[in-house]
């Protein structure tokens, strides 16, 4: 009779779980069916009273019961469950996006890449080399000689010497010393290239540069430059001229002239400063080129024979230019930025701009 009652029970819940639509619903039933003080509790209790063969018999059908109309309203929990989330989790088309924030190029990539595709635009080829850079490539090759200030723990971040590893890196090159430092310019890869090219060539070396010095409105200790090389059988100081003046056309969009003057560079001979007309005022004069008409550019000269035979050409047999200058005056220039530390203050004030 126990048994026939235990089983009606069962049957009812199973009747009862599958017509529950809701959560609330499928408590009542646990409440109702497996609670403290429902039917099904009372006979579980009242077990104990029978003889020990109806215990064995009853028991574990009782039992088993139990777990049986447990895991019927458990299963149908979890399908209700489901059910709610594809409701709450309908989208709603017509609502307004959430406008995503863009990053955009920083102004220094974005004139790197600018004359990067003038000089490629030319035939110019893109070299790179390390900014940690031996003092051969920096120094050494480019024929400055040993005691030039540039040279200077003032003037140039050295790093601790060479370990063998490096040096191996190095792929064992002889160099002349084993200092490393910060490069204090991009001329090295002139030398990095030459040594593992043979002209004609034509390349641009855009990269990051340092040097130790005390910081001002036009002096950062982490700056970027672009060298220019060209070499060949007859290439002359006309061919500079008129690649300097094709490109800061280009660069500035207006037709520009270059102007060279006399210097002095260890690594060219002859050497120049170059000046392109003024940007602003196009040569007649104003407070941007401080009534000259003319803008300082960079420094650039025909490639000095020594140099050609650091790198293992033999002397006298190729002819080459090569300038080298500064993009962030580049970038002031084209922005009228008139303090060249705002590139790496990080300041999104000014970053936003562009
Ligand atoms: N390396 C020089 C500097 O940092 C700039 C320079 C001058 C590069 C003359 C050249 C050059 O290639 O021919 O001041």
């Amino acid at each position: 009779m126990l048994e026939q009652k235990i089983l009606n029970i069962k049957t009812r819940a199973t009747g009862d779980i599958k017509k529950s639509q809701s959560e609330k619903g499928l408590f009542d039933l646990r409440v109702k069916y497996l609670g403290r003080k429902s039917e099904f509790n009372k006979i579980l209790k009242s077990l104990k009273n029978l003889s020990l063969e109806e215990k064995k018999k009853i028991g574990p059908l009782a039992n088993a019961v139990k777990k049986e109309i447990g895991e019927e309203i458990k299963n149908a929990e979890k399908i209700i469950k489901s059910k709610i989330n594809l409701e709450t989790e309908k989208i709603d088309v017509t609502a307004p996006g959430k406008k995503i924030k863009r990053g955009h190029l920083h102004p220094l990539t974005i004139v790197q890449n600018e004359i990067e595709d003038i000089f490629t635009s030319m035939g110019f080829e893109i070299a790179d080399g390390p900014e940690v850079e031996t003092e051969f490539y920096a120094f050494d090759a480019l024929n400055i000689p040993k005691n030039h200030p540039a040279r200077d723990a003032w003037d140039t971040f050295w790093l601790k010497p060479m370990n063998n590893e490096q040096r191996t890196m190095n792929n064992n090159k002889p160099v002349a010393s084993d200092r490393l430092a910060l490069r204090p310019h991009t001329s090295p890869v002139q030398a990095r290239y030459m040594r593992k090219h043979k002209p004609p060539f034509r390349i641009i070396a855009p990269g990051r540069c340092f040097r130790n010095e005390a910081t001002d409105s036009s002096h950062e200790h982490t700056f970027n430059q672009f060298e220019a090389l060209v070499v060949g059988d007859d290439i002359n100081a006309g061919h500079f001229k008129y690649v300097g003046q094709e490109f800061f056309s280009r660069f500035f969009k207006k037709e520009l002239k270059v102007r060279l003057r006399p210097s002095f560079f260890p690594f060219t001979e002859p050497s120049f400063e170059f000046d392109i007309s003024c940007v602003v005022c196009g040569g007649k004069g104003c407070s941007i080129c401080s009534q000259t008409g003319w803008l300082e550019i960079g420094g650039a000269g025909m490639v000095n024979q020594t140099v050609f035979e650091a790198v293992g050409y033999p002397r006298n047999r190729y002819q080459g230019f090569a300038w080298g200058f500064g993009v962030e005056r580049l970038a002031m220039m084209r922005y009228k930025i008139d303090d060249i530390r705002l590139f790496y203050s990080g300041d999104l004030r000014f970053i936003d701009q562009f």
